[in-house]
Parts: structure tokens; C-alpha cells; sequence
């Protein structure tokens, strides 16, 4: 009998664990950071400055995220097409979210292959990066992710890219909290699948105004939201009057 990679329970729980530990935090703070976007090309040049700065970054970036991130996507890959027919064969609610949480998934795995080999390397041609990745031109990451954006298509598909990442983390930390035996009980179970969904939706709205940032001051928001923020920052403050 052929062995089935999603029977294999260790390998499960890790796949769960790198999903909501490591990479569920990267993208909060990473939503953190691009939404530094609403108040201008400084503001958010610095923090990746700052990024850039951290003591054993290129240690945070194998250990933290790159290793992590592999294991999770090709063992993602792996369970969803093995669970594919039996998922498909229900119709009620939370199988299409747990479909949903599959489809998102595969996109994901295809939309973060583009972003880290476009951004944090700079090997799509014909691209803003292309030779000329936001690391190590942290002083130009603005402009480059903003020339990107100039693009439509490219807006749009990171734009997918934040609501299938904030479905994708959102519900599968409801399935976490439920396989962990964090949340037990059905009114419980149902309460918090309730409150994933909101996370989800907080998560999408607050990374796609971050994305719309890059192309219109403020991304969705009234300017005068940042234009504040912006002038509290820039202005110097009142100096001590002398008799
Ligand atoms: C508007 C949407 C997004 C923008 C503008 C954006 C921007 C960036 C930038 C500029 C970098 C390079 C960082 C550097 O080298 O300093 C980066 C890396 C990365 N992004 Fe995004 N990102 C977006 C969406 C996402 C989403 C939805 C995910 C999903 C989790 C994601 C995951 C990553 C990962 C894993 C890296 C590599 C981290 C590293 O090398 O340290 N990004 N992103």
C-alpha cells in the first residue's frame, strides 16, 4: 500500500506549526512594513533600512523564513493533491473554506515564487528589480515596488496575492486551534471559525491598502488620514522661548 505523506503525523504537525508560527508572524510584521507605505517613500525606506540592519538577518532569513517556507509549500502541495478528491466530494460550508484553504494555497505557492525571485532578488526581467532588488537599495525600495505597481497587472496580482495569504494564514489557524485541541466543542469551534473569518477580512483590507499605497498617496484612505502622521513627523518641534 502506497504510504500517504498526509498520514504521516509528525510531518503534519510540523507543517501546521511552520504555517502559523514562523511565517504567520513574518506576514504581520510584513503587512507592518508595508503599510509604512501610507506615510511616504522615507518613512517606508527606513524600515526597510532598519529590516536591513538587524544583527543575523541572513540567519532570520533561512532559518525564520526560507526553510520554513519551503517545507510548508512543497508538503502543502503534497497533501492537497492527495486530498483533492475527498474534499470536492462535499458541498457545505466549511468544505469550501477547507477547499478555498487548498486553492489559495497552490496560488500561494506560485505568487510567492514570482515576489521573492522579483523583490527580494531581482531576477524577472523586464521588471523594475530585474538587477536591482529592494535588498541592498533599501533607499530606492519605494520607487521600485511603486514603478511595479505603474503596472496594472502586477498591482493586481500582489493585490491576490495579500487576500489568499490573509484567507489562507486566517483559516488555518482556525484548523490549528481545532487539530491542536485548542478549541473544543461546536459552539466554541464555531465562534472562533467566526472570528478567523474576521481576521481574514482585517488582514485583506489592511494589506491591499498598504499595495494601493505605492501607486496613491495614503493608498485607499482620505489623505489627510497620513498627511497628519506626515506632518507630525516632519515638523520641528517648538523651540523654547527666550526673555
Ligand atoms: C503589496 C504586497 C507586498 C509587497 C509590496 C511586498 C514587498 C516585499 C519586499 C520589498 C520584499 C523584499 C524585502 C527585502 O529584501 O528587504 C519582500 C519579501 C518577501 N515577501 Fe513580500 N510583499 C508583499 C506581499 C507579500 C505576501 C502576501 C507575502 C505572503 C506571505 C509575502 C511574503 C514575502 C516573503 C516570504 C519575502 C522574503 C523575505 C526575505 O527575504 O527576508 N509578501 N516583500
Amino acid at each position: 500500500m502506497a504510504i500517504k505523506f498526509s498520514n504521516t503525523f509528525l510531518l503534519r504537525k510540523l507543517h501546521q506549526l511552520t504555517g502559523v508560527v514562523p511565517l504567520g508572524i513574518y506576514f504581520f510584521v510584513h503587512m507592518y512594513t508595508n503599510s509604512t507605505a501610507m506615510s511616504g517613500a522615507k518613512v517606508f525606506n527606513d524600515h526597510v533600512q532598519d529590516i536591513h540592519h538587524m544583527p543575523y538577518l541572513i540567519f532570520i532569513e533561512i532559518f525564520g523564513i526560507f526553510i520554513p517556507l519551503l517545507f510548508h509549500s512543497i508538503y502543502g502541495v503534497l497533501i492537497s493533491s492527495e486530498a483533492r478528491a475527498k474534499a470536492i466530494s462535499y458541498s457545505y460550508g466549511r468544505n469550501w473554506f477547507y477547499v478555498f484553504q487548498r486553492v489559495t494555497g497552490i496560488f500561494l505557492f506560485f505568487f510567492l515564487l514570482f515576489h521573492i525571485l522579483n523583490l527580494r532578488f531581482g531576477l524577472i526581467p523586464g521588471l523594475e528589480s530585474h538587477g536591482n532588488p529592494v535588498a541592498g537599495n533599501a533607499d530606492r525600495a519605494f520607487d521600485i515596488i511603486s514603478a511595479e505597481f505603474q503596472n496594472v497587472g502586477i498591482l493586481i496580482f500582489y493585490i491576490l496575492g495579500v487576500v489568499a495569504t490573509a484567507w489562507h494564514l486566517a483559516y488555518g489557524f482556525w484548523m490549528f486551534a481545532v487539530d491542536w485541541g485548542i478549541v473544543i466543542g461546536e459552539k466554541a469551534q464555531r465562534l472562533t471559525l467566526y472570528a478567523s473569518i474576521g481576521l481574514a477580512i482585517f488582514l485583506s483590507a489592511v494589506g491591499i491598502n498598504a499595495a494601493v499605497a505605492f501607486v496613491e498617496n495614503c493608498g485607499l484612505l482620505p489623505d489627510a488620514c497620513c498627511e497628519a502622521a506626515e506632518q507630525r513627523k516632519i515638523v520641528d518641534p517648538p523651540t523654547p522661548r527666550r526673555f
